[in-house]
């Protein structure tokens, strides 16, 4: 029996946070949840949305299963996400990013892994107020972090059979902080002889995504620009509701989709879950539980290929529904 956090989130968290755990549940494999309320439906109890208990029932467990959690923006509390993954020092981001069979779209063979690093850049959140129009918001680069995410990056690729790692910055303007990023890529491709190495400005790279998507394969990027091109790589694959995720440390794994709280459809069981499943199929290769990883796979992958659908992918059944139908297909 497994041990495994699980984050229910707010917004449509709890909904596919439910569908998995059904899923999972009805494929055989036991799991002890140990379920984490975090966000803001927590804030008025405890007077934070990261309880001290959450960051210690992961640090317990290892292992966490998250769904998404709101951030307000501008004023109130730090994203719950960026502290978790400071917190645990989950500095690998990796967002996998491939064609689904039976969801059409644009481009076909469609393969490519996002390796974002998770701790630094102007996610920091090292900003200060100078007078009344002007903010500073200082990004943060460091040689240690910058190593580590591509060392990361390129022992993927070797372990996964990819062929490239490529780096991608703005070294062209921000020559010290994006330039150590290049500069940390190159010393750790020294390492990597067999793996294709490749640079790319991060314009350039938006650009030729949308006009070709197989030219790629892995990419490694510092934090913001890894969180913007990792949704529009979702897009590639057919949106939020298929992008799966995982936050890697040395330590601890917490696997999550790319998506946010949804709340525009939050609570009318129209959400999609399939990002969190797949996020959730990971996490069981993770643990090596291979075998129901393949189980629960093939099940969504005949689900979604027999035209069964939520919504956002021009189908029309429910969340519930749609979850339904993948645990027929368990059998
Ligand atoms: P979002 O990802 O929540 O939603 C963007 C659009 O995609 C919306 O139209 C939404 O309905 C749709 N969508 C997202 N997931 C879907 C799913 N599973 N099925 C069907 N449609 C789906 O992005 P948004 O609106 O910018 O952010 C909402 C909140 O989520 C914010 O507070 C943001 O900070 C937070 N957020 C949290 C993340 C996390 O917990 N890891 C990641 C990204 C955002």
């Amino acid at each position: 029996m497994h041990n495994i956090t699980l984050i229910n989130g707010d917004g449509i968290g709890p909904e596919i946070s439910e569908s998995v755990v059904r899923i999972i549940k009805a494929s055989g494999l036991d799991i002890n949840w140990d379920i984490q309320t975090a966000g803001s439906d927590v804030i008025e109890k405890e007077g934070t949305p990261l309880p001290e208990r959450v960051l210690d029932s992961v640090r317990k467990n290892k292992v966490a299963l998250k769904a998404p959690v709101t951030t307000p923006i501008g004023k109130g509390f730090r994203s719950v996400n960026v502290q978790l993954r400071k917190d645990l020092d989950l500095y690998a981001n990796l967002r996998p990013c491939k064609n689904l069979p039976g969801v059409n779209t644009r481009f076909e063979n469609v393969d490519l892994v996002v390796v974002r690093e998770n701790t630094e850049d102007l996610y920091a959140g090292v900003e200060e107020q100078i007078d009344n129009n002007t903010a500073h918001s200082i990004k943060i680069i460091t040689r240690h972090a910058s190593e580590r995410i591509c060392r990361f990056a390129f022992d993927y690729a070797v372990k996964n059979n990819r062929h490239e790692v490529c780096v991608v910055t703005k070294a062209n303007i921000m020559k010290l902080s994006d330039g150590l990023f290049l500069e940390s890529y190159r010393n750790v491709a020294k390492d990597y002889p067999q793996i294709n190495q490749r640079e790319i400005l991060v314009d350039n790279l938006c650009m030729q995504l949308v006009q070709d998507p197989t030219r790629f394969d892995v990419l490694v990027l510092p934090n913001l620009y890894g969180d913007i091109v990792s949704d529009l790589t979702a897009g590639l694959i057919g949106g939020l509701g298929v992008a799966q995720g995982a936050n890697i440390g040395l330590n601890f794994a917490v696997f999550e989709p790319v998506h946010g709280s949804a709340p525009d459809i939050k609570g009318q069981n129209k959400a999609n879950p399939t990002a969190l499943l797949l996020s959730a199929i990971e996490m069981l290769k993770y643990i090596n539980e291979n075998e129901y990883a393949a189980k629960i796979e093939k099940a969504l992958f005949k689900t979604l290929s027999s035209g069964f659908k939520t919504s956002d992918l021009g189908g029309n059944l429910s969340t519930s529904e749609f979850t339904d139908e993948i645990i027929k297909n368990l059998l």
